[in-house]
């Protein structure tokens, strides 16, 4: 826990506070803290009855029986009920004015722009479908979808939601190692790719990664492939279609099936502390209800408003706020394919100025980012349509909230720091903008229904502003159902490691106002630019390199990117450390994973230093690759003179 107690030191002498705005105040959905805090406690007292009453908001074909039945640590939601979350983001809006609105407003990389409304999205969504079903995809078969950040990665996943085919979309950045064993663990009968699409101005090539792939994907039938970048890519007869060829086949009519509250949605793979990613399983009814509430509640949405997200869809981020939550609520989506900084530093500010976007939610890392660049790139734009910022990811640190505050929202804008995960599917700690006042760093409270604490390892409520482990006591609608495939990792993971409750794998306090800061994984996660990643998955990246004898993998605070991932590598017999091996066991990472998970430093070393039971002491790694000594506790250890030679290996 030492990294938590050295967080709380750094954070626990922000005394700001800043109450929302008077003017957004009047104008929220929710306009005071008194109103909210009537919320939470209606919630807090009877959380099912208020649960009910809040999925009066969303399209049932049949309302449910019960509420909840939970037997810890599975827990079904509304059962007894039916819907479909595609029917509630498209065909409910249709009957309404909303059928003429924008739901997608889409700028690629290189510049085009595409608009689709509710009506055309609709239209797009129930050909995909039908092209689907003619493709031999029924309820409950798994889809992969790895696409770049184009309207039909939206398209794909409603239309595999509105026949009950259960989607896993993959992060256009992993690498074709990676999606093999995403594909093999859903058993994925059909994969969704693009020839290609547009990142600082290079094409990712996705279509040579799925063709890499699919050498070792026995349950994939085909695969179809929307045309992006209109590169040369080769087709497989039989395998390989054309999006826009299948689409033209197909009828533009397609009812959305009556599904189970709990039919399986999507599986999104995320990282653990083992090598293995986990396939994290949402179902439909009480993700869809949290997503909705969370964007309404958070956002402030308004009718007339642009909302983006910045996040790519391959992230939960992307699925829970850039797709489900603002169009069940018809928001319009501004979506971007492409980097930050281009052509130039300012796109997203020229993106806001050019579109008018009213909401922005991006991460703390990408904030950083923009503070290195430097203020006079935000400064050349009219950013002044902007009413709400938001954050996710990681912690983001005052310097950079303030900042935020300042130059992108003119000290106008509310901030809404968000702590949610993956696994929680929707936002848990977080302001309400009209209501809450916010402290620079922290994520306030939770939100109605969400019953969070800080424990000790034996389920000991800590005291205010004591470091301690984050869980959550009660179950809630979006929470993960399992992990696909492997339901006991489920149970010891999150249920087991602190008896009766949902175990978070961060660090956080609570001050005496019930403030929540959150200080970062405690685990062997770790989180680089805003997206986790965990270290086994590197080092056994590593060691699957011919040169590798075993690797322990840690992470560096960086002022960029959050952490920085640091190797230490002991090689086989015959191999000879030099800058080459460096350079090609970083290139070798990114093959086997991805770039995001290319290691910044690595360090030869002949021994890690270990215990008399053999387990690498990541602990000291840590503090040599952060301080460059070590001034913790080293009796466990079982050789010394490692410590003597890591330190002399560094110089
Ligand atoms: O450590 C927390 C951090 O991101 C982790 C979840 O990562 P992931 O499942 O990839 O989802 C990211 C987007 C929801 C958490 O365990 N995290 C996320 N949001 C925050 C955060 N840490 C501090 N403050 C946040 N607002």
């Amino acid at each position: 826990m030492s990294s938590v107690t050295s967080n709380i030191e750094s954070v626990l002498n922000e005394e700001r506070v800043f109450p929302p705005p008077e003017d957004f105040s009047r104008n929220a959905g929710i306009k005071s803290e008194e109103e909210y805090e009537r919320l939470r406690a209606e919630a807090h007292d009877s959380p099912e009855t208020f649960w009910a009453r809040m999925a009066e908001e969303i399209h049932w074909f049949k309302k449910w029986d019960t509420v909840l039945e939970w037997n810890l640590p599975h827990a079904k939601w509304f059962v007894g009920g039916k819907t479909n979350i595609s029917y509630n983001c498209l065909d409910r809006h249709l009957p309404t004015w909303r059928r003429n609105k924008a739901a997608i407003i889409w700028e690629g990389e290189p510049g085009e722009q595409r608009t689709l409304t509710y009506q055309q999205l609709h239209t797009e969504v129930c050909r995909f479908a039908n092209v689907l079903k003619r493709a031999g995809i029924e309820r409950g078969d798994r889809v992969a979808l790895y696409l770049p950040l184009i309207p039909e990665l939206a398209i794909a996943m409603l239309a595999c939601a509105r026949l009950g085919a259960t989607h896993s979309v993959i992060f256009g950045g992993f690498s074709s190692t990676a999606l093999i064993d995403r594909i093999n663990d859903a058993g994925c009968k059909l994969v969704v790719t693009a020839d290609g699409g547009w990142r600082r101005g290079s094409e990712v090539k996705l279509k040579a990664a799925v063709d890499e792939a699919l050498k070792q994907t026995p349950t994939v039938k085909g695969c179809i492939v929307v045309r992006r970048t209109g590169a040369r890519v080769s087709m497989q007869m039989g395998r390989d279609y054309w999006w826009h060829e299948l689409m033209e086949t197909v009828d533009s009519n397609c009812a959305a099936e009556e599904l189970d509250s709990e039919h399986p949605l999507y599986i999104l793979y995320t990282s653990g502390t083992t090598g293995k990613p986990k396939g994290i399983l949402h179902t439909t009814a009480g993700y869809l209800l949290q997503c909705h509430l969370t964007c309404k509640w958070v956002f402030d949405l308004k009718d007339e408003d642009i909302y983006w997200c910045t996040a790519d869809i391959g992230w939960v981020t992307g699925h829970s706020y850039v797709v489900y939550g603002p169009l069940s609520n018809g928001t319009t989506v501004l979506m971007y394919e492409g980097a930050p900084n281009y052509p130039e530093p300012d796109r997203f500010w020229q993106i806001i100025e050019r579109h008018r976007v009213n909401i922005f939610y991006t991460a703390p890392t990408a904030i950083r980012a923009f503070i290195k660049w430097g203020e006079h790139w935000p400064l050349k734009h009219d950013l002044s349509s902007l009413r709400l910022l938001g954050t996710v990811g990681e912690p983001i640190n005052p310097e950079a909230w303030m900042w935020y505050r300042e130059i992108i929202g003119k000290a106008r804008c509310p901030i809404v720091d968000t702590w949610w995960q993956t696994e929680t599917g929707a936002i848990m700690i977080s302001p309400v903008p009209g209501a809450t006042p916010t402290k620079p760093g922290s994520a306030t409270k939770p939100l109605p229904g969400i019953e969070v604490d800080v424990m000790t390892r034996s389920g000991k409520t800590v005291g205010p502003n004591e470091g301690g482990y984050l869980v959550i006591k009660r179950p809630w609608p979006s929470m993960v159902r399992t992990i696909w495939g492997d339901d006991e990792r489920y149970r010891k993971q999150y249920w087991s490691e602190i008896e009766g409750v949902y175990f978070a794998g961060d660090g956080a306090r609570c001050d005496k106002d019930g403030y929540f800061w959150i200080m970062g994984r405690v685990d062997d996660v770790i989180n680089v630019s805003g997206h986790r990643l965990g270290t086994a998955e590197v080092e056994s990246a590593l060691v699957s390199h011919e040169a590798v004898a075993e690797s322990a993998v840690v992470a560096r605070p960086d002022e960029l990117k959050g952490s920085a991932i640091v190797a230490f590598v002991t090689l086989e017999g015959t191999h000879k450390a030099s800058d080459d091996l460096k350079e090609e066991l970083r290139r070798h990472v990114a093959k086997e994973i991805g770039a995001l998970a290319r290691p910044d430093e690595i360090r030869f070393t002949d021994q890690l230093p270990k215990t008399r039971s053999g387990k690498i002491m990541r602990r000291l790694l840590r503090e040599i690759a952060t301080s460059g000594s070590i001034a913790g506790d080293v009796t466990t250890l079982e050789d010394f003179s490692v410590l003597e030679k890591l330190r002399t290996e560094e110089e």
